[in-house]
């Protein structure tokens, strides 16, 4: 009878200790991304661990892995819908794959004609629509980030549309992208991010777009001979979880990660600008690579080459989309 008293207690005892345990494991968040850390992208994500983890008191615990350590462009998309991470921000170039393709509004060359009329895109109905289009597929849209606008790489001085003729240029997964490189004679091809360097190293491809604070940190200046700086489009983020894992958080804690991700948000957009001008700066201080500023004649003629994309991607895009974000961004500048 002793013996059974002292069994019930030491299992009581265990039970309790396990439960407790139970009860303290934090909630791990995987958040995967592309890019390196010291990248608006980056820091975002870095930013919201340290609010995410301080604001739960460490019962959220975010695990950052950078610079594709877990996957590439196309996998990490696969990996949130099956849960094997929780959290991402690609870039708003690659939601086209998903069946999202109204995201590639954003590629359009020469829509956004600065970053405050962007945020009425991204904080106003537009930039909510876009997040519901999400939800079908297993997503919660959370936040935009930016990075900033695009610049033009390649071996050859990018200055006329006529430069671009059987350039191959990487780009991402947007069909809208494919649609501009056409557009200027080049010859498009869809890369994962990581393989960029490698790709212009080996002759690959020739050339690239992108911001200066990504080609800076990919070291994609020592492999390129020029860049125009044409700003001729935008990249920027939808940070992104699996719908599943949210919904199913304890209120309290979603109400925390929100407020962690509110902040981040503020600091990833307010930090981004900085990092594209500083990044830039350290290209130029390299000598490894040229830089070219259009004439507005050349960049009258970058946008005369430009404009049928607009209408070639109206159906794939949705004319009312393009609509909304032409007349929101207008509503901005005036
Ligand atoms: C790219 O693939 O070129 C970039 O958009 C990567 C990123 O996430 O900024």
């Amino acid at each position: 009878m002793k013996r059974r008293s002292v069994l019930f207690a030491a299992v009581a005892v265990l039970t309790l200790s396990a439960s407790a345990a139970l009860a303290q494991a934090p909630i791990v968040i995987k958040f995967s991304h592309v890019v390196a850390p010291d990248t608006p992208k980056g820091k975002g994500a870095d930013k919201f661990k340290e609010l995410a983890e301080k604001y739960t008191n460490g019962r959220v615990k975010v695990e950052v892995y950078p610079n594709s350590q877990l996957y590439k462009d196309k996998e990490e998309v696969d990996a949130l819908q099956l849960g094997a991470v929780q959290m991402l921000a690609p870039s708003l170039a690659k939601f086209g794959p998903l069946g999202a393709k109204e995201f590639e509004v954003f590629d359009l060359p020469f829509i956004l004609p600065d970053k405050a009329s962007l945020r009425k895109v991204t904080e106003g109905p537009l930039g909510k629509r876009l997040f519901a289009k999400l939800e079908t597929k297993g997503i919660v849209g959370l936040a935009y980030w930016d990075n900033g606008f695009k610049i033009m790489s390649a071996n050859k001085a990018l200055r006329e549309p006529a430069d671009f003729r059987g350039q191959k240029m990487r780009i991402q997964s947007s069909k809208v992208l494919e649609a501009q490189f056409r557009a200027l004679g080049a010859i498009p091809q869809v890369m994962a991010f990581s393989e960029v360097y490698q790709g212009m190293q080996t002759g690959v491809v020739d050339g690239s777009e992108n911001t200066p604070s990504n080609m800076f940190t990919q070291k994609h200046h020592e492999v390129q001979k020029y860049a125009t700086l044409s700003d001729h489009g935008y990249i920027g983020y939808a940070v992104i979880a699996n719908k599943r894992f949210w919904d199913g958080l304890p209120a309290d804690i979603r109400g925390q990660l929100d407020k962690a991700m509110a902040e981040s948000t503020a600091f990833a957009n307010e930090s981004a600008q900085k990092d594209n001008d500083d990044a830039l700066a350290e290209m130029r201080k390299s000598g490894r690579i040229e830089f070219i500023t259009l004439t507005p004649d050349q960049k009258a003629a970058w946008r005369k080459a430009l404009d049928p994309v607009w209408t070639d991607m109206a159906s794939r895009v949705g004319k009312d989309v393009i609509d909304e974000f032409v007349k929101e961004t207008k509503a901005a500048t005036n």
